[in-house]
């Protein structure tokens, strides 16, 4: 008998390659919770600027560590949940695709960005239909993956398809928890991604799992600390760090992972992606 010679391939992880980010973030000098639009907020409770600024500069300081290019956009007075950069827009080969956003006190966030986008180089698309930008959108293998159900109106996704000329699937969020597409699924890389499956309605959840037989199926203990709210490079994952399910699931596969603690903006109901916008020229 020779054990050495077992075959460990199935087991050994694969090898990931890191491809660095070029991110814009917003720093919460204005984050509080003074209004309810998702489940997670509750304007009872006292939230602290301070805190969550500390909480923010420690996933401002891991993108850098990571080699990220990490842009600034100016935070505006009254605006709490610009911090939330996700919502700001979508874009892809040089084009932005503005934010509309769907409660009132959101909607000056979505010419402030468009703004940014103009001054920055992208051409920029003002939407007709209401979006919350990469909070719905992710780009996965080339096509853009887009939630709708709560926030992002289904005509968005055609406006969507018009400006960019990808694939655009339609994923229908149900359950009010998970309110935006990148709380319920999260990129791994370019092919691979990681979600939770009650987030989705039948026709949904059936068309992920065709697309993605081998995805990373994450349980409702990970989900609910906003563990899916996470961004990496293709090779490192930054996470909530209190997903452990989710962390030693991402090990398995060979990811590397930084895990972090914004619970102070998970009052606002958004994580790590929360705060994070993805610029693609
Ligand atoms: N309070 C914000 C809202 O309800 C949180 C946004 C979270 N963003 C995200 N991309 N999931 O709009």
């Amino acid at each position: 008998m020779q054990p050495e010679m077992t075959d460990t391939r199935a087991s050994a992880p694969v090898p990931r390659t890191a491809v660095p980010k070029t991110v814009l973030m917003c720093r919460p000098d204005h984050f509080a919770v003074t209004y309810r639009i998702n489940p997670w907020m509750n304007p009872d409770l006292p939230t602290s600027t301070d805190l969550a600024v500390q909480q923010w500069e420690t996933l401002h300081q891991a993108y850098l560590a990571q080699g990220f290019d990490v842009q600034l956009i100016d935070p505006i007075a009254g605006l709490n949940d610009m911090v939330y950069a996700a919502n700001g827009g979508f874009t892809l080969d040089g084009h932005a695709y503005g934010a509309k956003f769907t409660y009132e006190e959101r909607v000056p966030e979505g010419p402030a960005y468009m703004r940014w986008f103009g001054e920055h180089g992208f051409e920029v698309h003002e939407p007709e239909h209401v979006n919350e930008g990469e909070g719905d959108f992710l780009l996965s293998n080339g096509a853009i993956l887009a939630g709708h159900g709560f926030r992002t109106s289904l005509e968005s996704h055609d406006e969507l398809r018009r400006i960019f000329d990808r694939e655009v699937v339609s994923l229908r969020l149900v359950d009010p928890s998970f309110y935006h597409l990148d709380t319920a699924i999260a990129i791994l890389d370019d092919a691979n991604i990681a979600y939770l499956p009650g987030a989705f309605d039948d026709a949904s959840r059936a068309e992920l799992e065709r697309r993605y037989p081998d995805a990373v199926i994450v349980d409702d203990q990970d989900a609910s600390v906003l563990g899916l709210n996470s961004f990496g490079d293709g090779a490192t994952m930054l996470i909530a760090q209190r997903a452990a399910g989710f962390e030693r699931s991402l090990a398995e596969r060979g990811y590397a992972t930084v895990g972090l603690d914004l619970s102070e903006l998970l009052r606002g109901g958004g994580g790590i992606k929360c705060c994070t916008l993805e610029l693609r020229r």
